[in-house]
């Protein structure tokens, strides 16, 4: 991988050579693919790396592999501290996001009537994990309100920190299900400033801009490793803050990984962030990590949060000139995914449609955002999701195929 070098096409902002990422990519060769924000495509090194390791499992033993490969394990550790501005200590591997997300809730020790402030924009899944907790544990869950340009309204969820004193703030950098960025360091500063516990979900940020636990404030981060930082699917990680480890939070469920069994009455949390993990590990997966977030560093996190959230910016101008779409992305900061919603279209027909001309897009429902499908007034939009080795050329081959579907309306019969 050759990086700031030439430019290409009109990216002319970027230090990258688009060109030779898009050849180590060996996805850029099939398929156009819009669909970072779902799963990102491996790059060769990550690909190689991987199947090294199974390679190696399947000659010599899956223990015995792991143990030949600890100082390389031990690199997604140091990868994934580089990147978000902590220790190797406060990381620990998790099998998705959500169950990284998960992890951390079950370590709050919630009482009735404790809060949960959060905004409008959370992710499906942990909206879902607050009113399951509401419904075990009698938690109460208060959304901070937009401003009318969409996003959180910080000064307002800043008054309801100061009202309520929440148990827990949770916030989502960037929602699944649009194109918003929310100021998630801004509010990471009054959570400080009160001491408020702060979980933060950085699922589609990680890889797409750069993600600073110390700049954001928070106590606990959650990120999956296959989206934007193009790492493989069944992986993710789950910071967690000194503060936290010292205060002596444990999920629920701790293993003999996470702890020692020191006495037949008693187990011994261990130190670091292990704590938050389980024995076993899909170790080729792991090392996949590792060498895909070597791989962004390499990038360039910085360039990468220029290119990608720029494709997407012109995607949607384009979108937006096209008769019978309406792009939804709202908010004063906008990231690499772009929604929109189509007259005359029903879902799976218009997506049917971006496959069979091979545009990989996704397909996002109200159910995924009650909040903020409501707010639009929307049952389903097309997720459309940009990254670096995207070129412009794709931009507008993509914009042209939504255009040309929109003319035909061909799924309304
Ligand atoms: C914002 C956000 N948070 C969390 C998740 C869940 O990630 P995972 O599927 O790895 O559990 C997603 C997945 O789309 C997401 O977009």
């Amino acid at each position: 991988m050759r990086i700031d070098s030439s430019t290409t096409g009109d990216s002319r902002e970027s230090l990258l050579d688009v060109a030779a990422l898009r050849a180590d990519t060996p996805g850029c060769r099939e398929v156009v693919h819009f669909n970072n924000a779902g799963c990102g495509l491996l790059a060769a090194p990550v690909l190689a790396t991987m199947l090294d390791h199974l390679n190696l499992e399947a000659r010599v033993g899956g223990y015995e592999a792991s143990a030949a490969r600890a100082e390389q394990v031990r690199g997604f550790y140091t990868e994934i501290a580089a990147l978000t501005g902590c220790t190797p200590d406060n990381i620990a591997f998790a099998g998705s996001a959500t169950h990284a997300y998960s992890t951390a809730l079950s370590a709050i020790p919630f009482e009735a009537g404790d809060v949960i402030l959060t905004t409008r924009n959370d992710f499906i899944s942990n909206q879902i994990a607050f009113l399951s907790l509401r419904k075990r544990y009698g938690v109460r869950i208060v959304h901070a309100p937009d401003t009318p340009d969409g996003g959180v309204d910080v000064a307002a969820m800043a008054a309801l920190m100061r009202s309520h004193r929440p148990r827990l703030v949770a916030a989502t950098h960037i929602p699944t299900n649009s194109g918003l960025v929310q100021p998630v360091a801004e509010i990471g500063r009054h959570c400080r400033e009160l001491d408020l516990l702060y979980l933060v979900d950085a699922c589609q940020s990680v890889g797409q801009y750069p993600v600073d636990v110390a700049e954001i404030g928070c106590d606990l981060l959650t990120a999956t490793c296959r989206k934007f930082l193009r790492g493989p699917r069944g992986s993710g990680f789950l910071y967690v803050s000194d503060r936290v480890l010292r205060a002596g939070y444990e999920p629920l469920f701790i293993d003999m990984h996470g702890s020692r069994w020191v006495e037949p009455g008693r187990y011994q949390p261990v130190e670091s962030a292990a704590r938050f993990e389980e024995w076993e590990f899909p170790y080729a997966t792991v090392l996949g990590c590792a060498a895909a977030v070597r791989y962004a560093r390499q990038v360039g996190v910085d360039a990468i949060a220029r290119r990608s959230p720029a494709l997407a910016a012109r995607l949607r101008d384009r979108l937006a000139a096209v008769p019978g779409v309406r792009v939804l992305d709202r908010g004063p900061r906008l990231g690499a995914l772009v929604t929109f919603a189509i007259e005359g279209w029903r879902p799976e027909p218009f997506k049917a449609a971006l496959d069979a001309r091979n545009i990989n897009s996704a397909l996002s429902f109200r159910e995924f955002a009650q909040y903020d499908f409501g707010d639009k007034d929307v049952d389903w939009c097309l997720r459309l999701s940009p990254h670096y080795y995207n070129t412009e050329d794709e931009v507008e081959e993509v914009a042209a195929a939504v255009a040309e579907l929109a003319g035909r309306r061909a799924g309304a019969r």
